[in-house]
């Protein structure tokens, strides 16, 4: 797995928009679903915050909402905390730095984007559904996005030639080839549905979808 410390820290926010098509759009089209869902003053727990990206474009759609942000990389903490500065959302931010399973908050909802793939089928995706489930409310909402089982033989391939659209150079391709076969544990449709219903959550139902992508949305049981 990626360490997302130092430089792949520093270098992160322009990295990342090469890397996962649609980058931008997840989190647009994730921000405006919960603006249909969550009232005002609302918390949202976002799992994996990065850089603060899933934070930003949430606290643009609704002044009122408040945010934990947990991650187990400081470095990307701290570039999140500068940049909440920079907008003027520092108060409305929350930090958790460590595994989820040490956090006790209940919230209304749960982000957990690009960060789920990184974690192996051997019982860790599980501990941190589970730990998303322990902390959202019973009416709470999850939002999860990963890479995954590729649907077509030729969707990698077509993924790393849309990479190099936006961005990617050849050098950049050849390590994005590597990791996807490395250092990601993607997973299909049943094992995932599996996953979430032996952590009480409902059925996932797939709001964005770009080449190897999936978003998906489920609520608690
Ligand atoms: C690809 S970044 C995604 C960041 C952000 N969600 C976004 O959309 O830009 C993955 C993040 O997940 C974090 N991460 C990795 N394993 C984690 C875990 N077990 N719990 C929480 N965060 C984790 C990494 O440190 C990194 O900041």
């Amino acid at each position: 797995m990626p360490h997302f410390q130092g430089d792949e820290a520093v270098n992160y926010d322009s990295r990342i928009t090469k890397l996962v098509p649609g980058y931008e759009l997840l989190h647009q089209l994730t921000a405006a679903q919960l603006l249909t869902l969550l009232p005002d003053e609302s918390t949202i727990l976002i799992v994996g915050a990065g850089t603060g990206r899933d934070i930003i474009e949430l606290a643009n759609a609704n002044e009122s909402w408040h945010f934990i942000a947990q991650d187990v990389s400081a470095d990307m903490l701290d570039i999140a905390k500068a940049q909440f500065t920079e907008h003027g959302l520092l108060s409305r931010v929350t930090f958790h730095y460590g595994e989820l399973t040490t956090l006790d908050a209940p919230v209304d909802a749960a982000l957990c984007l690009l960060v789920m793939h990184f974690l192996p089928d051997n019982g860790d995706k599980n501990t941190l559904l589970q730990a998303i489930r322990r902390n959202i409310l019973s009416s709470g909402v999850v939002f999860i996005a990963d890479l995954v089982v590729p649907e077509t033989q030729f969707e990698r391939e077509a993924q790393l030639a849309m990479c190099r659209t936006l961005g990617l150079t050849e050098i950049g391709e050849q390590r994005m080839r590597h990791n996807l076969s490395h250092e990601f544990y993607p997973l299909n449709r049943i094992r995932l549905a599996e996953l979430l219903e032996t952590s009480e959550l409902s059925e996932p139902h797939t709001y964005f979808k770009a080449l190897g992508f999936s978003g998906i949305v489920c609520h608690a049981l």
